[in-house]
């Protein structure tokens, strides 16, 4: 066996759990999610499921990672003793893989903004410039510019390499995020932005409640960093004293503060320019918000920083995705840490080029394939915690932890096993109709009109009831 990594301190480990949450899903995906689905009423609904459901799914996957001490595939097959649990811990690593393919093209046009922000290449024409950027032979180039540097960290393990990084990295993207919301703020129109984005629209949620649920569940997801293993394998490298539920509160608040913050610079700028939410969308961070640094004083500046802090973010996530795999290939398959990172810089070479040179491959697999693979990976994790583990779980989750922590962890297992993989369930089937166009139609029942949506409601109750039945019965895991 090879001696396993370990985090050198606490804040270390937190760094880069967060290093790994804060990502483009904070500072590309979340504005424009939040602008297609009502701004404010999207913020509200995203912020109660990172509480109910991101911080108790976080923490199912730290409880297996620290359990084990082992990345996602030894992690279930060994806590459970049994090869069936092979498959479900290979699709976390598959999703990871895939997940790394499309992230690094946007890395790659994050580098490449970055880069050029200081001659302004893009200032004349932000649109036609990103069209050009965004797919073919550049793209890929910049891709590879993109995992070779997220190779090179990686490569150097876990506390040389990631922990180092995230240290140096997670501060400075705090502290240029609040100076550039600070400035942003202060620009002629930010106030239509801020009001857009904060203040409480009951109309707009209650009219869109479930558009925006499923929107706002999978944004959550893939900002936690939850579904394929990666928390898991962080928490594989730490040791038992410390608290997982307060390690995971940190974790999602300084994730949240960093998505908040995001919005507070990305907002302002729209209105400021004129453009309003609605020139959100996949292109809004590149092609809005590279245009208002066009037009506004010392863009030249403005624009290295704003991309510099979005390339560090994409950094430290890309660096948690590439972590999966070489785990695998290190503990699983005996093989170095050098040739596995070797090994798998080429396998994304191809796979990230098919990303870059198929704008349609790219989309359906940044879209749809990841929320479903994402959603799936962690109802794995979530019924493995609640079913297989136990009162292990239970354990696992009260060492180290204080007494009031450790006082939730029977509520937490239930919610886990029961009513989490139910609501996830939920929001993957809503989800699939949704993007298929198909509803559910309305059913008479005694002279009263049931809504597709109550009767998925239904559905979905009916479930959780079953199996918190199941899970009380005399003799079971609980
Ligand atoms: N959370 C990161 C972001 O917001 C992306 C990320 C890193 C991720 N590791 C992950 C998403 C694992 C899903 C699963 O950009």
């Amino acid at each position: 066996m090879t001696t396993r990594g370990s985090w050198g301190t606490r804040l270390g480990f937190i760094l880069a759990a967060v290093g790994s949450a804060v990502g483009l899903g904070n500072l590309w995906r979340f504005p424009w999610m939040a602008a297609d689905n009502g701004g404010s009423a999207f913020l509200v609904v995203y912020l109660a499921v990172i509480v109910l459901v991101g911080v108790p799914g976080l923490l199912a996957e730290l409880v297996i990672g620290r359990r084990s001490n082992r990345s996602p595939v030894g992690a279930l097959v060994s806590l459970a003793d049994s090869d069936r649990w092979r498959a479900p811990g290979l699709l976390a690593v598959g999703t990871a893989v895939l997940l790394l393919s499309f992230y690094a093209v946007v890395g790659g046009w994050t580098l490449r903004y970055f880069l050029t922000s200081a001659t302004g290449a893009y200032f004349a024409e932000p649109g036609a410039y990103f069209s050009g950027a965004s797919s073919g032979l550049d793209a890929f180039a910049f891709a590879l510019a993109f995992l070779a540097l997220t190779g090179f960290v990686v490569y150097r393990g876990v506390d040389a390499g990631i922990e180092r990084a995230s240290k140096v990295m997670m501060p400075a993207i705090l502290v240029l995020l609040v100076a550039l919301a600070a400035w942003a703020l202060t620009l002629p129109g930010a106030g239509a932005g801020v009001s857009f984005y904060l203040a409480f629209d009951l109309a707009t949620l209650r009219a869109n409640a479930f558009d925006i649920l499923p929107a706002a569940a999978g944004q959550a997801l893939f900002t936690l960093s939850l579904g394929c293993g990666t928390m898991l394998t962080y928490a594989s490298y730490l040791s038992e004293d410390r608290s997982l539920p307060a390690d995971a509160t940190a974790i999602a608040v300084l994730n949240t503060l960093v998505g908040v913050l995001a919005g507070l610079v990305v907002f302002p700028l729209l209105f400021a320019l004129g453009d309003g939410a609605g020139a959100g969308g996949p292109g809004a961070v590149f092609v809005s918000i590279a245009a208002a640094f066009a037009t506004l004083p010392y863009g030249q500046v403005l624009g290295v920083v704003f991309f510099g802090v979005v390339l560090l973010a994409a950094l430290s996530s890309s660096i948690s995705m590439l972590e999966i795999p070489v785990a695998y290939l290190v503990e699983e398959r005996e093989h170095s840490r050098h040739t596995a990172v070797a090994g798998l810089l080429s396998l994304f070479a191809v796979t990230s080029g098919v990303c870059a040179f198929f704008p349609a491959i790219f989309a359906f697999v940044s879209g749809t394939l990841v929320d479903l693979l994402l959603t799936t990976g962690l109802v794995g994790f979530l019924l493995f915690v609640g079913w297989v583990l136990g009162k292990d779980a239970v354990d696992e989750f009260r060492t180290g932890a204080g007494d009031f922590a450790g006082r939730l962890a029977t509520p937490w297992l239930y919610a886990v096993a029961v009513v989490l993989p139910v609501f996830l369930l939920f929001t993957l089937v809503t989800g699939v109709l949704g993007a298929l166009g198909v509803t559910v139609a309305d059913v008479a029942l005694g002279g009263v009109t049931v809504s597709g949506t109550t009767q998925l409601v239904g559905v979905a109750v009916l479930l959780a009831l079953t199996a918190y039945a199941t899970l009380r019965r005399p003799g079971s895991a609980v």
